[in-house]
C-alpha cells in the first residue's frame, strides 16, 4: 500500500520532471543504506506535502465552486472577521508537521553520520580537478582516476580535496552530495552492499565541462578487489617493440609527461590522470566516453574538439606520433 502510493506520487510528481533524465541514476532507486535514508526521508516528506496539496487545494477548489456568487444574486456575502478554532487548526497542523520532519530529519542525520574509523575501513582520498576525479589510496599506493573500485559490504572512509576550484562529489544512488572545497578537506563514507558499477557526478557548477566531470563507482567482491589492488600495484610494464619505445620515449619523457604519471618510469606529472593501468579502465577523460582504441586516438589527437574547455595541452602530433603514442598507451593494462 505504502510503496504503491510512494510510486504513484513519484509517477505523477518526479516522472513529469524527471522525464528528460530517464537514463540518468536515480535517487530514488537507492543502492546503499545512506542512499536508502535520504530516499525514505525524502518519500516521507513527499507523502506529506502531497496530502497538503490535496487538502488544501481540495478545499480551496471546492470552496470557489461551493460558495460563488450565484446568477441573480446581488447580496452581500456574509462578513467574517476571526475564527479562532480554524486559526488554532491551521497553526497546531502545520507546528505538528515541522516538528515531525524536524525530528524525522535528525534520525536521518544520525543513520547517514559516518561511523568511527575503524581497522577494516578503506581509505580514499577523491580529488577534485578540472574536470575529472582522482581517486588515492593512500594505505595500498593505488593513484587512479575515473573509476573508484570498492569492496562490496566494506566501509570506505573518503577524504575530500579539490586541487583547484569547488565541487561536489556525489553518487545517486550511493550518497547525497558532499562539497569537495579548495584549502580544505571534507569527508563522506560508502558502505555498499551489492556488487555493481554506479554513475557519480560533479554536483556544483565549476566550469564549461562541468557536466562532463563524471566518474564510475565499481562495487566488487572481496576477491575481485584484491586482484584489483595487485594489479594496479604493479609498475607500468616496460615496452617491448621498437614502435612501443618510440611512443614510451614521447609519453614518459616528452610533453605527456609534464601532467602524467606512469609509475616506474620517468613521467610524474601529477596534474593530470596518472596512466600507469589506463586500459584498466572502461571510461576515460572523465568519464565522458568508453575507452576504446579509436576513442583514445581521437582525444590524443584533439582533446579539445571531444571536450571542449578541457585543459590537456592541445599540441600538433603527427600521424606517425599518434601512432607510437597509441602503441605505447596500449600496453599500459
Ligand atoms: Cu566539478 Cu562541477
Amino acid at each position: 500500500m505504502w510503496h504503491k502510493l510512494i510510486k504513484i506520487l513519484h509517477f505523477f510528481l518526479v516522472g513529469i520532471v524527471l522525464s528528460g533524465c530517464i537514463a540518468a541514476p536515480n535517487v530514488l532507486n537507492p543502492r546503499s543504506s545512506v542512499a536508502s535514508s535520504e530516499a525514505g526521508l525524502y518519500n516521507v516528506v513527499l507523502v506529506i506535502a502531497a496530502g497538503v496539496f490535496v487538502l488544501v487545494e481540495g478545499g480551496l477548489i471546492f470552496t470557489i465552486i461551493k460558495h460563488r456568487r450565484k446568477r441573480g444574486d446581488t447580496s452581500e456575502p456574509e462578513q467574517i472577521s476571526g475564527n479562532t478554532t480554524l486559526e488554532i487548526i491551521w497553526t497546531a497542523i502545520p507546528a505538528v508537521l515541522v516538528i515531525t520532519l524536524f525530528i524525522l530529519t535528525l534520525n536521518t542525520m544520525q543513520a547517514v553520520a559516518a561511523p568511527p574509523p575503524s581497522k577494516g575501513d578503506l581509505n580514499v582520498v577523491v580529488i577534485g580537478h578540472r574536470w575529472w576525479w582522482e581517486f588515492d589510496y593512500p594505505d595500498l599506493g593505488i593513484k587512479t582516476a575515473d573509476e573508484l573500485h570498492i569492496p562490496a559490504g566494506v566501509t570506505v572512509q573518503i577524504t575530500l580535496q579539490s586541487a583547484d576550484v569547488i565541487h561536489s562529489f556525489w553518487i545517486p544512488q550511493l550518497t547525497g552530495k558532499t562539497d569537495v572545497i579548495p584549502g580544505q578537506t571534507n569527508h563522506t563514507w560508502l558502505n555498499v552492499p551489492g556488487i555493481g558499477t554506479y554513475s557519480g557526478q560533479c554536483s556544483e557548477f565549476c566550469g564549461i565541462e562541468h557536466a562532463n566531470m563524471r566518474f564510475n563507482v565499481i562495487v566488487q567482491s572481496a576477491a575481485d578487489f584484491q586482484t584489483w589492488v595487485v594489479d594496479q600495484q604493479q609498475p607500468a610494464p616496460a615496452p617491448q617493440t621498437d614502435l612501443e619505445k618510440a611512443g614510451a620515449q614521447i609519453v614518459t619523457q616528452g610533453i605527456c609527461s609534464a601532467c602524467h604519471t606512469v609509475d616506474g618510469t620517468a613521467a610524474q606529472g601529477k596534474i593530470a590522470p596518472n596512466l600507469t593501468h589506463l586500459y584498466s579502465r572502461s571510461i576515460f577523460a572523465g568519464g565522458i566516453a568508453p575507452l576504446t582504441d579509436a576513442n583514445l586516438q581521437a582525444w590524443v589527437m584533439d582533446s579539445a574538439a571531444m571536450k571542449p574547455g578541457s585543459l590537456m595541452a592541445s599540441v600538433h602530433v603527427s600521424q606517425q606520433d599518434i601512432d607510437k603514442i597509441m602503441a605505447y598507451l596500449k600496453t599500459l593494462k
